[in-house]
């Protein structure tokens, strides 16, 4: 398949994790891919070179997305590569495993700054290029613990509620541009973000998952690839649950 050729993708926060297996399988449907980074620019250019050498044409880009400074200078960046974006994949996101009478004001502003201001400060960079394009596709992704909630990072779950409302909310205002927007929903993947948790606590919250595993990275680059094609052409404004069955709705 080679649905996204002469497309070009930013993926947030694609240096690891899902970020990194969302870039790697947009760039093997064609697309020229955008390798966004914090600052892990050697893993970055990793996942750069690994694209181009299958084949495909990558670039490892920096910025932290939760300054809209650096946002708007990634925007220039993109656009001295190419006339404008066509795929958005807002995969950047921290945690903090902190109980609610923990948090710092600081604690709050980071996640939300990071998880929902950054979904929403690169989406409106970008947005102009694909209404011009009049096409365009945003995948923002969320967390199953926007509709379950948690009893450790009330501060995540709000961010990630957030960016449910916002995916609905952006959807309706540019459907009519051709530009689709969606959300998933990942449960338990097997990152960096969850290898805080013990051997025990793992078995704990596995025990919750119908499907009875982790999560792999390349299963929510599956979905995200899904949402980019002409296979969802009728599917805007909607969040897929990529969690193993962990949230049933
Ligand atoms: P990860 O920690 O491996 O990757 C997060 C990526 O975001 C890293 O590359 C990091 O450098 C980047 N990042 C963080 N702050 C940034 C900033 N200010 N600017 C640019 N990049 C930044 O974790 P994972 O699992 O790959 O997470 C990807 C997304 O999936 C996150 O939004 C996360 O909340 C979400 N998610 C992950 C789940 C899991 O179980 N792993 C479950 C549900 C949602």
């Amino acid at each position: 398949m080679s649905e996204l050729k002469g497309k070009s993708a930013l993926v947030t926060g694609s240096s690891r994790g899902i970020g990194r297996a969302a870039a790697i399988a947009l760039a093997k449907e064609g697309a020229l891919v955008f390798v966004n980074y914090f600052n892990s620019e050697d893993k970055a250019r990793e996942v750069a070179h690994l694209i181009k050498s299958g084949g495909g044409d990558a670039v490892a880009i920096q910025a932290d997305v939760s300054k809209p400074g650096e946002v708007a200078r990634m925007h220039k960046e993109v656009h001295d590569r190419v006339e404008g974006l066509d795929v958005l994949v807002n995969n950047a996101g921290i945690h903090q495993h902190l109980k609610s009478w923990d948090l710092k004001n600081e604690d709050w502003d980071e996640v939300i700054a990071t998880n929902l201001t950054g979904v929403f400060g690169c989406s409106r960079a970008f947005i102009p290029d694909m209404i011009r394009g009049k096409w365009g596709r945003i995948v923002n992704v969320s967390s199953v613990i926007a509709y379950l909630g948690t009893d450790h990072e009330v501060h995540y779950a709000a961010s990630k509620g957030g960016v449910v409302s916002l995916t609905k909310s952006l959807a309706l205002e540019l459907a009519p541009h051709g530009i689709r927007v969606n959300a998933i929903a990942p449960g338990y993947i097997d990152t960096d973000m969850v290898s805080f948790a013990s051997k025990d606590e793992e078995r704990h919250y596995l025990s919750k998952v119908p499907l009875g595993r982790l999560g792999k990275p390349s299963e929510i680059a599956d979905a995200v690839v899904f949402l980019c094609s002409d296979r969802s052409s009728y599917i805007t404004g909607q969040v897929i649950h990529v969690n193993g069955g962990l949230a049933m709705l």
